[in-house]
């Protein structure tokens, strides 16, 4: 008897993760929505890791290229890894630019991520894509000013993005198309299409030359409403790194790195809008505290991304991922152990969220790379197919995660 009650345990255990592997491919295909501080999937809790591959895109671009993708979205799922975040804007004249002119878009390029959402969708990614760039990488709201300038408006700062008639409007119209654009492999429209599991306002939104907050705080008021207006059906993120501002004075001076005090964000206030479905934080210590050591910065990573999931749970209450954390091999001191143990400790605090019925969603790493690309020189860039501990950790924290999501497990009401 208990033999065979082992044998079912097992049974159930093996069939399980036949699921999480993705063997079920229906598992896959709903749109992911939200319900309390929980990302839900086809009716289940849906908490998942992810990857940051900024160069999809333009990789995507030209067609002889494009196993590129395939290769990488093929090796993430293979590796659990469900969400890809990635851009959707490349202004201005550069190559393979998206919209090279406001309201004029290269086809080709299109094309490219046309491609890029349908080898996620083919293979059963979510995606994140993110409207428009803080830098000027990629052109950027600096660009969307330049523009603005070249029509004879009177700008002069970057910072005038958030606030000039035209640039607001630029923007609007760049929401617009993206939502409308009809992908040409799969014909779905991309506001119809479920492997958007959301939208991003802006990668990393500040606004230097207001302070208070209020300029940022406007602009995020008009925009999260209108992108909802012409795509109610996806999720929507403001891309913010998580800096503290004016509406939570305590978590300012306990929790923010000492230079995000000027930058003119605000976590709580910025994502407390009904347009916001859930909060988005990145987490570079190594980059924010150049000076601390590593035990410092592990400590700082700890309470920051413990604090803020504690922060969407109780205030807030709706889910959080974290769109960027990792480390450069260009960083000082840089080692493959600190790596691993940058790696080893935010799957950890998500796990444990995740676990709870939290609302930590999911981390996603900056950055994944594929095989022979011409960025493969990333610093920070992670070739899963390359072996190594990190990818090693990356495969044991997804299974873990998604055991999880196997059990049905709704939010209580508890401490986050
Ligand atoms: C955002 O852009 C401003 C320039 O407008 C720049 O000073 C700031 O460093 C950028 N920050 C981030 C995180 O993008
Ligand atoms: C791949 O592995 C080799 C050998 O371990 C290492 O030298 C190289 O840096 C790795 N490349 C990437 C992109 O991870």
């Amino acid at each position: 008897m208990k033999y065979l009650r082992f044998l079912v345990f097992l049974a159930t255990v093996i069939s399980q993760y036949h699921r999480d592997l993705g063997v079920e491919a229906t598992s896959s295909e709903g749109f992911v929505s939200r319900k309390g501080v929980q990302f839900i999937l086809n009716g289940k809790p849906f908490y998942a890791d992810g990857f940051n591959a900024y160069w999809l895109t333009y990789e995507a671009t030209d067609p002889t290229a494009r196993y590129k993708i395939t290769h990488a979205c093929e090796n993430a799922i293979r590796h659990g890894l469900t969400i890809a975040r990635t851009w959707g804007f490349n202004d201005g004249a550069s190559y393979r630019a998206l919209q090279t002119a406001p309201g004029f878009y290269d086809e080709n390029t299109f094309q490219g991520l046309d491609f890029v959402i349908s080898e996620a969708k083919r293979v059963g990614l979510k995606m994140i894509i993110t409207f428009v760039n803080n830098w000027s990488d990629y052109g950027g709201k600096k660009q969307y000013v330049d523009w603005a300038k070249s029509k004879g408006e009177k700008v002069s700062s970057d910072d005038d993005f958030y606030t000039n008639s035209l640039t607001k409007q630029f923007y609007k119209n760049h929401v617009k198309t993206m939502v409308n654009r009809v992908n040409t492999f799969t014909k779905v429209a991309y506001k119809d299409e479920p492997t958007i599991m959301g939208w991003e306002l802006m990668n990393e939104p500040q606004c230097k030359s207001d302070r208070s907050g209020k300029t940022l705080m406007a602009w995020i008021n008009e925009m999260a409403p209108y992108v909802k207006s012409v795509d109610p059906n996806h999720l929507l993120t403001t891309g913010h790194e998580g800096f503290y501002g004016d509406s939570s004075p305590q978590r300012k001076t306990s929790l923010n790195p000492p230079a995000a005090n000027v930058v003119g964000a605000d976590f709580i206030a910025n994502h407390n809008i009904d347009a916001i479905d859930f909060a988005s934080i990145h987490c570079a210590p190594d980059l924010w505290f150049q000076k601390l050591n590593q035990k410092t910065r592990m400590h700082f990573l700890r309470k920051w991304v413990e604090g803020h999931i504690e922060d969407a749970h109780n205030i807030l209450q709706k889910p959080l991922i974290l769109g960027e954390f990792g480390i450069g091999t260009n960083v000082r001191g840089y080692t493959l152990a600190k790596r691993d143990a940058i790696f080893t400790l935010t799957y950890k605090i998500i796990y444990a969220s995740a676990q709870r019925g939290g609302s930590g969603g999911g981390a996603l790493f900056w950055d994944l790379i594929s095989d022979d690309m011409s960025n493969s020189k990333d610093p920070s860039g992670i070739l899963l197919s390359n072996s190594s501990s990190t990818v090693n950790i990356i495969s044991e924290a997804t299974r873990k995660l998604g055991l999880i999501n196997a059990k049905v497990k709704f939010s209580r009401k508890i401490k986050n």
